[in-house]
């Protein structure tokens, strides 16, 4: 864990205007995500809920999908903004990210109401893969 560079907090500045556009009428808890691909493409998403709780999708999944629609594949870094002093991904984006990251991919969240970096490996440990 290290603290967030420049270029890690201009991201933010992406996840916070993606984050303006998320849907969250139910938790109001809006989260934004800005995702770098290996091609230099930066992707953002926010989280999109629905009256039927589960189906609930959350930032970083709803970027992730869209720039695998939209023809990018190797993510590099990954920036979350949201409403918290702490808000890391969730578990399941975590799996979403592995399954298009290597160990080197960054990992950017507020944590204690700080702007920390993590690498992949720190915050998901063995992880599965087919
Ligand atoms: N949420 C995200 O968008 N990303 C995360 O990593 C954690 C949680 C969303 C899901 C839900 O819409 C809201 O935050 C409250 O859980």
């Amino acid at each position: 864990m290290r603290p967030a560079n420049d270029e890690e907090r201009r991201l933010h500045g992406l996840a916070e205007t993606a984050r303006e556009r998320a849907y969250a009428p139910y938790s109001n808890f809006t989260v934004g995500a800005a995702i770098v691909f290996e091609d230099g493409t930066v992707v953002t998403g926010g989280n999109v809920e629905n009256g039927s709780y589960g189906m609930t999708i959350c930032a970083e999944r709803s970027a992730i999908v869209r720039a695998i629609a939209e023809g990018h594949a190797r993510i590099s870094a990954v920036v979350v903004a949201g409403p918290a002093a702490s808000v890391p991904p969730c578990g399941a984006c975590r799996q979403v990210i592995a399954e298009f990251a290597d160990e080197t991919c960054t990992i950017t969240f507020p944590r204690d109401g700080e702007l920390q970096t993590f690498t992949l490996d720190e915050i998901m440990p063995e992880r599965f893969r087919l």
